[in-house]
Formats: C-alpha cells, sequence, structure tokens
C-alpha cells in the first residue's frame, strides 16, 4: 500500500485481544516498483502471520487489529499477483495488503485523495480483467470508518470539546450525584436480604454503573454488555456484541442502562438474558424518554425523564464526544447540522461511491 493516507482511527480499539500480529514500527513507504519486485514464478511470497510483521503503514496494523478483534484471520501482502508483461518481461504487479483465508478474500486499503483512489480503482478493475477468479475488495477510509464504527468507534477528532457548542443543561453534577444516591438507597432496601449483580450495557452507562454501584450497600457483582448494529437480514435490530462474564443461572439480576429511547436494545437484551435464567431480573434506567418509546419495558427504577432531544453528557455521547461532560445537556443544532453538512460533502465523493459499487464484503 504505497499510497495511503493516515486511516488511523483516533480512537484505537482497547479491546485486550491476544494479538496475533505484532504491531511494528511504520515503515517507510516504498511504492512498489513493479519491474523491481518481479514475483517469484509461483506468485507466492511466504506468509508472515507469526512473524514479525512489518506493516508499511500504521492504518494496515490498525486493520490487522480490527481483524483480530473480529477474530478474522489475515495474512499480509501473501501475494503479488502478474499485471502486465513487456517483451516477455514483467512490468506490472499488483500485491494486495491483506488475504483473510476463510473469506478467500484480498483487501486493499486505501487512501482518500481522490487522485489515488482513482488510480487504485484502476488497477484494481485491471486485476479483476487478468484474475477473474480472485476477489479483491478496496477499503476506503471511508469503509475503514464503518467498521470501526460497527465496534462503536469513529474517526473522531476528540482534541476540541467546545463548550460553545451547549445549548442549556438538564441536570447538573450536583442532581445527579443525588438521584444516583436516591436509587442506590432504594436497591439497597429492595435487595435487603440478597445479593445481585449489575449489568451494564456499554459504553454510556459505565459512569452512572460506576456511581450506582457505590452507592448500594449489598454485596454486588459486576458484568457488562455491548451491542451492536446488525449488518445483516435477521428481524433483530442490533446483536450482542459480548458475552457475559458471570452465569447468571438463579442469580437477581439488575439491568442498568443510561438511557432508554425506543425501548428496542433493552427489549432485546432483556429477552436474552431471561434465556439464561436468573432467579429475578429488573431494569435500572438513569435517563428515560419515555415520549419516543416504541416498547413497553418494566423499568422498575427511574432517574430522571428527559425530554424529546438529544442528550449527551455523564457518559452519554455524540460521535463519541461529551461522554466526560460531569452533566447531562442538549448540544446546539449547529453541532449536528455541521457534522451533517461534512457527512454529506463526504457522501457525495466519487470515490466513496464507487467503493460502495465494488460491493465491499470485508467485515
Ligand atoms: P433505544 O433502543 O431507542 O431505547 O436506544 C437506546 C440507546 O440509544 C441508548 O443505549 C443510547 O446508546 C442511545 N441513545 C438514545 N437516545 C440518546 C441520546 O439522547 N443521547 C445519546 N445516546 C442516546
Amino acid at each position: 500500500m504505497s499510497d495511503i493516507d493516515d486511516l488511523r482511527p483516533a480512537i484505537s480499539p482497547p479491546v485486550a485481544i491476544p494479538p496475533t500480529y505484532v504491531e511494528a514500527a511504520a515503515v517507510a513507504e516504498t511504492d512498489r516498483d513493479p519491474a523491481a519486485s518481479a514475483p517469484p514464478p509461483d506468485m507466492e511470497i511466504s506468509p508472515r502471520r507469526f512473524g514479525r510483521v512489518a506493516f508499511a503503514h500504521p492504518a494496515e496494523a490498525e486493520f490487522a487489529r480490527l481483524l483480530d478483534f473480529y477474530r478474522v484471520r489475515w495474512d499480509y501482502e501473501p501475494t503479488s499477483f502478474p499485471l502486465r508483461w513487456d517483451a516477455g518481461r514483467l512490468v506490472e504487479a499488483f500485491t494486495p495488503d491483506f488475504f483473510l483465508p476463510e473469506h478467500d478474500l484480498y483487501v486493499e486499503l486505501t487512501t482518500m485523495k481522490q487522485s489515488l483512489v482513482t488510480r487504485k480503482h484502476r488497477k484494481l478493475r485491471h486485476m479483476r480483467e487478468v484474475h477473474p477468479d480472485i476477489r479483491v475488495v478496496l477499503l476506503t477510509r471511508r469503509d475503514y470508518d464503518e467498521l470501526l464504527a460497527g465496534m462503536g468507534y469513529g474517526a473522531v477528532n476528540i482534541t476540541s470539546l467546545p463548550e460553545s457548542d451547549i445549548e442549556r443543561v438538564l441536570f447538573s453534577p450536583v442532581e445527579i450525584a443525588d438521584r444516583v444516591a436516591e436509587l442506590g438507597a432504594e436497591i439497597s432496601a429492595d435487595y435487603a436480604d440478597r445479593s445481585l449483580v449489575l449489568i451494564g450495557l456499554l459504553k454510556g452507562v459505565t459512569f452512572f454503573l460506576a456511581d450506582l454501584a457505590r452507592a448500594v450497600t449489598r454485596p454486588l457483582a459486576i458484568d457488562f454488555l455491548a451491542v451492536a448494529a446488525r449488518t445483516d437480514t435477521n428481524d433483530e435490530p442490533v446483536r450482542l456484541s459480548t458475552s457475559l462474564d458471570l452465569d447468571i443461572r438463579g442469580q437477581h439480576v439488575l439491568m442498568i442502562e443510561d438511557i432508554t429511547t425506543t425501548g428496542l436494545t433493552l427489549d432485546f437484551v432483556l429477552r436474552r438474558l431471561r434465556a439464561l435464567e436468573p432467579a429475578s431480573l429488573e431494569v435500572c434506567v438513569l435517563f428515560d424518554k419515555r415520549e419516543r418509546r416504541l416498547i413497553d419495558l418494566p423499568v422498575r427504577y427511574t432517574g430522571f425523564s428527559v425530554p424529546n432531544a438529544f442528550v449527551v453528557g455523564y457518559g452519554l455521547d455524540y460521535r463519541q464526544l461529551y461522554r466526560n461532560l460531569p452533566f447531562l445537556c442538549v448540544l446546539k443544532p449547529e453541532v449536528y447540522a455541521r457534522d451533517h453538512a461534512a457527512a454529506l460533502s463526504e457522501i457525495n465523493r466519487a470515490d466513496y461511491t464507487r467503493a460502495h459499487q465494488g460491493g465491499l464484503d470485508c467485515e
């Protein structure tokens, strides 16, 4: 990958997964001189999966980490495909960045720079003409960002958190702390003769769960679940992207959620938890946007009712930002308009359209 821009996400996936690769320092990029790097006759270059991989760009290391997250096996640049000969001499070859053996798929990462993407598309077209049986896809920065977003990460600018983006504060830090203390006391009284398992739905719940757990005086264990949007045609709107560490069979479970709006997410999670046969299953929601409810939920503990507006702070995010605000607030509409305009201009980019026409399937 000679012409890739920086695809690194602003936030690296913090999931501790035994790496199947060793992230190497980014080495200086050398645009492959096809004539100089003619592949051996069998076109195979030894896979380096188990050794130290010298990625040509940090984005490739990130992508390898992403594949590890999804438990997808990969080889880095295992094969060079000859593309063009002149007078019996190979003058052009193509070495896709990754091969995913389980999917029989080659993946090429590329840049957002239009001129370079166009060149890369041309090369891929040529590749498909010469090697029609080889499945290869181009992954643009936009596609890569979407993959990360599916994991709950976005290519966000984490350097700025302008106060001027905030329209109004709904609940102050003191109001939140007081209400959380009340909830803790109520829960402690209700579970006076029992221990319980608190299950939080990542990531927004982390602040609330940390505070609530310290306000509960009963013995308790903590576990987490995460949901991700489904990309297939299944009826369910979401899927669990993590599983519980604890066995909750016969336990008194209290599901903790930061905010519930339509109720779809919580309903989905509760159905799955019930199947694990806990002794009891109750729900505690800090912020309830009841006006938008689609599905009736058995919520036993509610912190606050909130109006029908998008809110951030105290764990709740907009594009991963604002979680660390100690209060709950509504952002100014310009914040979304700004992003919307940026997203639109990006979506209108020809490279994005073309990449998707190409049929990416490298999840
Ligand atoms: P539901 O499935 O519609 O109830 O949505 C629940 C999920 O949507 C929550 O877990 C939040 O992650 C997200 N969400 C809903 N409303 C807001 C909001 O106002 N701010 C931030 N996240 C929200």
